[in-house]
């Protein structure tokens, strides 16, 4: 039976209380962690979100009567304990906070009773994690999960602090606003009201941070929930969280600045992590050509390297067409992975394929200088020697090659190298290293839609001294746009943005917008620039990528506290559901099977 905690106030939580409290009457009130009924005496563990707290029910010390009640005790009632902070007379436990002491009760009483959960509430849980977010309020109540939501909620309290001495304003914009068919796919929300027109959930607020700086608010930020309606991986949710910021009157530089002092700030409260400033800087053709990535994660080496002009002449046809067909060879260097069996190896090479390589080449040099290869058949041994060397190849070294358009050969490079360094153990978690990557190109062909797209959007300055390339060449022409990558993820980014009419209307031009579907689609924004804009630029960090590296998690669902699955739904509440047939008819939507 539910007891009142009416005439009792919670005093402490459970692990704030330590051998500084030993004497005092204090009232916790928690979770049971477990009791222990060693008859007569009995050990109860009270948890709340700082920690655990033995209370000791002792015949002589206790009631007969409470030590009955606590015996009856099961794992996640809630009680409250009203006692006597006391050493520990037994030993102390070294694996809790509160090991030194115990509590000696005077009071207990059950607030509320609980089934027996589905899966014991305990860090490092081995429960699935489908039944976890079924039930994410019991999994919440783990320590690790709680850890978590306080690190993100420190990481938030921090920035807004540092942000506002910074002189930024806190300004909220829409959720509900037009759908722009820019960027990813949009989260729809039908009207009422305007049957047959939507609402768009905003992708982020890159509109509205724009037209606040034309609104002469100088410096904005918000923590800005988005909505993209993506695939799904384990740094992507259909909404997640934003630390969005926008200034007037900057360059590249300034915004840099402020956010490595965000960071460093961050990093050093939160985590104790001295993050060296200024974080160093590499162009996007230097990551892709070093990296193959436009994230590099640079905790360690195997960098790529180009050896097109080796080969150009060797008898591999497999080499010799893809240099004739515009392409490179390019390679990395596995240190000490020659002796890699042969399974293995093959394993290699269907990941690499799962990457859209054509095959994978290797050379395998064993310890006794000799050399296994997939295709040294096709070469002379000087030419093989040649490559090796090239490779700065040694005893016991596995070189693996792709030959391809580059944009293939990097992503097969840079992917492969990724999981050797996985397979040989090179990621360190506690190993934080930051890069900005500048220069990205500022257009991206589309396949798909045989267009250029914008690689980051269409409000992205392109580098003054490539402007002149734009008609011809507009492939060649770099942004003033920039990535902060964390260990090998993109954690945020920005650009300057372009203020210029001119230049905004040659990039929907290059885009293949008309002016009318221009005008159309972003005509607020066109005209707001007409009456006074002044330059621009800002940046936006994935909040969620940020503490999950923070936390050393693998996924953002573990530093999100109602997370979604890979299919975009909450295995919790269901959603999406389907919806009353009134309803659909308010809105004028029929489904159609
Ligand atoms: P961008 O699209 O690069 O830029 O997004 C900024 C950062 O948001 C994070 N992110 C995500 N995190 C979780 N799930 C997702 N589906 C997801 N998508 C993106 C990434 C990314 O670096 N308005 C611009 C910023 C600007 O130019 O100021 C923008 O949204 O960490
Ligand atoms: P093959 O002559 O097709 O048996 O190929 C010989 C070797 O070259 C095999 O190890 C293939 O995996 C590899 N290979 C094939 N195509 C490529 C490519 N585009 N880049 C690198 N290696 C390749």
């Amino acid at each position: 039976m539910a007891e009142s905690m009416q005439g009792l106030k919670r005093t402490h939580r459970c692990a704030e209380l330590s051998v500084a409290n030993t004497g005092e009457t204090v009232t916790i009130m928690g979770w049971v962690q477990k009791n222990r009924n060693k008859g007569g005496l009995v050990f109860v563990d009270v948890r709340d979100r700082s920690g655990i707290i033995q209370a000791v029910f002792e015949e002589g010390k206790t009631d007969a009567e409470l030590i009955e009640k606590a015996a009856r005790l099961r794992a996640e009632f809630v009680v409250a304990i009203v006692g006597r902070v006391e050493k520990r007379s037994g030993a102390v436990n070294q694996n809790l906070a509160t090991g030194e002491i115990e509590i000696i009760p005077e009071q207990l009483r059950i607030l509320s009773e609980s089934e027996t959960p589905p899966f014991p509430i305990e860090e490092n849980s081995k429960t699935k994690e489908e039944v976890r977010l079924k039930y994410r309020y019991l999994d919440l109540r783990r320590p690790d999960l709680q850890r978590n939501m306080m690190m993100r909620s420190q990481v938030a309290t921090l920035t807004r602090q540092f942000l506002a001495e910074e002189g930024f304003l806190e300004i909220e914009t829409p959720v509900l606003i037009g759908s722009t068919p820019e960027g990813a796919r949009d989260y729809l929300v039908p009207s009422r009201i305007h049957q047959g027109h939507f609402y768009a959930l905003p992708q982020s607020p890159q509109l509205f941070k724009q037209l606040l700086m034309c609104s002469g608010y100088d410096r904005y930020f918000q923590i800005a929930r988005c909505f993209r309606d993506e695939d799904l991986r384990a740094d992507r949710q259909p909404e997640f969280t934003q630390i969005d910021m926008e200034l007037s009157f900057v360059d590249v530089d300034d915004v840099i600045d402020v956010n490595e002092r965000l960071l460093a700030k961050i990093f050093k409260e939160v985590l104790g992590v001295e993050v060296q400033l200024p974080i160093p800087r590499m162009t996007w053709r230097e990551a892709m050509d070093r990296y193959g990535s436009d994230k590099p994660d640079i905790r360690f080496g195997m960098e790529l390297c180009d050896v097109t002009e080796v080969v150009k002449d060797c008898g591999f046809a497999v080499f010799k067409g893809a240099i004739e067909n515009g392409g490179s060879v390019r390679g990395i260097n596995a240190k000490g992975q020659g002796s890699m069996p042969r399974k293995k190896i093959d394993k290699l090479v269907s990941f690499a394929k799962d990457y859209g390589a054509k095959g994978l080449a290797y050379i395998a040099v064993q310890e006794d200088g000799t050399a296994k290869s997939s295709f040294a058949k096709f070469m002379t041994e000087e030419e093989t020697a040649a490559l090796i060397q090239a490779m700065d190849g040694e005893n016991g070294d596995l070189l693996l090659f792709a030959a391809d358009q580059n944009k293939v050969v990097w992503d097969v490079l840079g992917a492969l190298r990724l999981e050797l360094a996985r397979q040989m153990e090179l990621l360190d978690k506690n190993d934080y290293r930051f890069l900005w990557v500048t220069e990205f190109p500022l257009l991206e062909w589309s396949e798909e839609q045989n267009r250029y797209t914008a690689m980051h959007h269409p409000f992205t300055m392109p580098m003054e001294e490539d402007l002149e390339l734009i008609d011809s060449e507009p492939g060649k022409v770099r942004a003033k746009a920039y990535d902060i990558v964390l260990n090998g993820n993109e954690i945020g980014g920005g650009s300057v943005r372009i203020f210029n009419p001119e230049i905004q209307n040659k990039m929907f031009e290059v885009l293949g917008f008309t002016p009318e579907q221009a005008k159309e689609q972003f005509g607020f924004l066109l005209t707001a620039f007409k009456y006074g804009v002044p330059p621009h630029a800002g940046l936006a960090y994935g909040l969620d990528r940020l503490v999950m590296l923070m936390a050393k998690e693998d996924s953002i669902r573990d530093v999100i506290a109602f997370p979604k699955v890979k299919d975009a739904s909450d295995l919790m509440t269901e959603a999406p559901t389907p919806v009353d047939q009134k309803q659909l008819d308010e809105l004028g939507l029929k489904i159609i099977e």
